[in-house]
C-alpha cells in the first residue's frame, strides 16, 4: 500500500506553542493549574495533562468559582471580559492566544472603535468567533452562510469591516464576501484565515485527487478537521474521518492501493504516525 501523508498535517504553529506551554506550566506547578476550556480539541492530549494536574475549566462561572491557581488561556483566545474576571479575582494566567488570533483582535477593537459594525466570517459558536467578539467595541454579525449572506442588513451603520474566522474555508470566505460587495456598504474586507489552514487545506486536496482513499484524522468538534473532510470528500468519495487508529475500518481498504492522510490542527504527530504505519503494513 503506498500512504502520501501531507506535510502540513497535524499541529499548526499556534496550538504546538498551546501545548508545550500547558506541559510547561504543569511541570512547573504541580498542581493548580487550568485551561480555559480545553487546549485543543483532542480528548488524548487533553487526558495526558490532566494526568499532570491540568484540569479544563469548562464556563466563565467555573472560572469565577476559582479562588487561586493558574489559568493558561488556549490558543483560540478569550472575551477581553475574562481578561478582567482573572484580573479582579488576582488569579494568574498564562496567555498562549495565538498571535494570529491577537491580530485580529486588536483589528476588530480598533475598527469597531472608528465605527465600522464588525462582521466576522466563521462559526458563531466557535471560541476563536466568541473570543473575537468579545474584543468589538460595537455591534458586531457572525455570517457562516450564503443565507445568512444574503440577510444581512444595517440599519442606520454605513461601514462595515469584514474578518475571518483563522479557519475559514477562502473560497467560501470569498463568495461571502461577494455576495456582502453587493450591499454597497463602505467596506473594510481583511482576510484573516491563518495560512497554516489554507496550507493544509490545499494540500489535503492535492493529495485527495491523487489516492484511491483519504483518511482525516481529527478530534470530532474540531472544525478545521471537519472542513478538511469536506474538502477532501469532494474530492475523494472514498474520504474517511477518524479520531484515532481505533477507528479505522480496516474493510474500507480492501481494494485500495494508494492512501493520503491529514490531519487537523490539533492532532499529534503521534497519531498521525500510528495511523500511517498501520495502514502500510496492514493493508
Ligand atoms: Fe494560530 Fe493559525 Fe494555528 S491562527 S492557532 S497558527 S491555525
Amino acid at each position: 500500500m503506498e500512504v502520501k501523508t501531507a506535510k502540513s498535517a497535524g499541529f499548526c504553529f499556534g496550538v504546538k506553542r498551546a501545548v508545550e506551554k500547558a506541559y510547561e506550566v504543569a511541570g512547573e506547578k504541580k498542581s493548580g493549574v487550568y485551561t480555559y476550556g480545553s487546549i485543543i480539541h483532542n480528548e488524548e492530549v487533553v487526558g495526558d495533562l490532566e494526568k499532570r494536574g491540568v484540569s479544563v475549566l469548562n464556563s466563565e462561572e467555573e472560572l469565577k468559582a476559582l479562588s487561586e491557581g493558574t489559568v493558561i488561556i488556549r490558543s483560540h483566545g478569550v472575551p477581553r471580559r475574562i481578561y478582567e474576571v482573572l484580573r479582579e479575582k488576582g488569579l494568574d494566567y498564562v496567555d498562549v492566544t495565538c498571535p494570529f488570533v491577537l491580530k485580529i483582535h486588536r483589528i476588530v477593537e480598533r475598527e469597531s472603535r472608528a465605527g465600522r459594525h464588525i462582521v466576522i466570517i466563521g462559526n458563531k459558536d466557535h471560541p476563536e468567533v466568541e473570543a473575537t467578539r468579545g474584543w468589538c467595541e460595537g455591534p458586531s454579525t457572525v455570517i457562516e452562510t450564503r443565507e445568512e449572506a444574503e440577510k444581512f442588513l444595517l440599519e442606520g451603520h454605513e461601514k462595515v469591516c469584514i474578518v475571518s474566522q483563522t479557519t475559514f474555508n477562502y473560497k467560501n470566505f470569498q463568495e461571502l464576501v461577494e455576495i456582502l460587495a453587493k450591499k454597497r456598504y463602505d467596506r473594510l474586507v481583511l482576510n484573516t484565515i491563518c495560512n497554516a489552514t489554507n496550507e493544509r487545506q490545499a494540500e489535503a486536496a492535492e493529495i485527495a485527487k491523487t489516492v484511491d482513499a483519504m483518511i482525516v484524522i481529527g478530534g470530532k468538534h474540531s472544525s478545521n478537521t471537519q472542513k478538511l473532510f469536506e474538502i477532501c470528500k469532494g474530492v475523494c468519495k472514498n474520504t474517511y474521518y477518524i479520531q484515532t487508529l481505533a477507528d479505522l475500518d480496516s474493510d474500507s481498504f480492501q481494494s485500495i492501493q494508494c492512501v493520503g492522510i491529514t490531519a487537523g490542527a490539533s492532532t499529534p504527530n503521534k497519531i498521525i504516525e500510528e495511523v500511517s504505519k498501520h495502514v502500510r503494513i496492514k493493508f
